[in-house]
């Protein structure tokens, strides 16, 4: 167990950083623009959300700040010093403090490892350890994840997908992380497996002090397991904040919209939504962003100066928003 003072004091110069960043990808029918002047900070001990609809770029952004893919402008820091441009030798130990769990376990474990062989192997991709200690260290982390040491050498399809994904937490423990990309890691479970999941991760954070990088559709998961929350619309960052703010008082009619999309329980049951607060057909293409506020196309607030300027993300009460009206809009929902 470490205590608060250490995890701050490891994550002081222990930080991954993104300035301006941008990524277009070349595709068959033109520049595909996932991304665009995005900043952002990951430091150790902390767990930042990214939420936003499908195609919005949160899984570019994660591999951009990870440098598992080279931005096309702009720079990623990693403890302060600038690592946009180095080759994948360089970044050997950098990517080896950082781990991806995904949506998909059944897809993440090899099915013809046993359980503890899939737990040990990045250990033996990194030549860490005799196999004796990596087995120590397979079946410790068993037991960290609530895995019964009878499945270390069964295969992953015997067991169910909470149990699978707890599996996939354990490898990417193995190496001790620094940092962890859960990107739709929850999404696949059903609610009762995603509130354990969600606990363990809570708890292995508390014991181990590493970031969090949280992307989901979810709203509820990220309130419940964020400090802060990066909201994305069509590559770009339109609300950052702590997400107590950010939840509680949404500033840009995008945040509004998706939280207004989440059905609220009430003693009768779900409560109907409002059908005028509802996000409204599909968001315009990536390969056709509109001119000035990429949003204004569904926005029922939208001028003329909307389509003309561009806004930029700027401070809004407690929290920054992208949007040219932040302080006149109506309160949420
Ligand atoms: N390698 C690639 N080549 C071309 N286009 C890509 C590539 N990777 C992503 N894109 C495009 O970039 C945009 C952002 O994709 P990304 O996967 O980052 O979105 P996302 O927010 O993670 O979506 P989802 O919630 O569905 O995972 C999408 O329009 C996607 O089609
Ligand atoms: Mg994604």
């Amino acid at each position: 167990m470490i205590d608060k003072a250490q995890v701050q004091a490891r994550a002081q110069n222990q930080y991954f950083e993104m300035k301006n960043v941008s990524k277009i990808f070349k595709t068959r029918n033109g520049p595909l623009t996932a991304v665009e002047g995005v900043d952002m900070k990951l430091s150790v001990g902390s767990t930042l959300g990214l939420v936003g609809e499908s195609g919005s770029g949160k899984s570019t952004v994660a591999r951009m700040l990870l440098r598992l893919l080279k931005p096309s402008g702009g720079q990623i820091l990693y403890g302060g010093q600038d690592i946009t441009e180095w080759k994948d030798r360089q970044l050997k130990s950098v990517r080896r403090s950082v781990q991806w769990v995904s949506q998909n376990p059944a897809a993440a474990l090899f099915p013809n490892l046993s359980v503890g062989h899939n737990i040990m192997e990045p250990l033996r991709t990194h030549g860490i350890g005799t196999s004796r200690e990596r087995e120590e260290r397979a079946r410790e982390l068993m037991r960290r994840v609530g895995i019964p040491q009878e499945g270390f050498y069964a295969f992953p399809h015997e067991f169910s997908g909470g149990q699978q994904q707890r599996i996939v937490i354990a490898r990417a423990l193995a190496v001790n992380p620094k940092y962890i990309v859960l990107d739709e890691a929850v999404s696949s479970l059903d609610v009762s497996v995603q509130a354990q999941i969600l606990n363990l991760l809570q708890d292995l954070q508390e014991e181990m002090g590493m970031a969090y990088l949280f992307i989901s559709h979810n709203l509820a998961v990220i309130r419940l397991v964020c400090e802060e929350v990066a909201v994305m619309f069509l590559g770009r960052v339109v609300e950052r904040g702590k997400s107590q703010e950010v939840f509680s008082n949404p500033r840009h009619p995008y945040t509004k919209k998706l939280l207004a999309a989440v059905p609220s329980f009430t003693d009768e049951g779900v409560a109907p939504l409002n059908e005028t607060n509802l996000l409204q057909g599909d968001p315009p293409s990536p390969l056709h962003i509109p001119s000035g506020c990429c949003f204004r196309t569904g926005c029922p607030y939208a001028t003329e100066k909307c389509a003309q300027e561009r806004p930029v993300l700027r401070r809004v009460g407690n929290q920054e928003a992208a949007c040219h009206y932040a302080e006149d809009l109506p309160e949420a929902r």
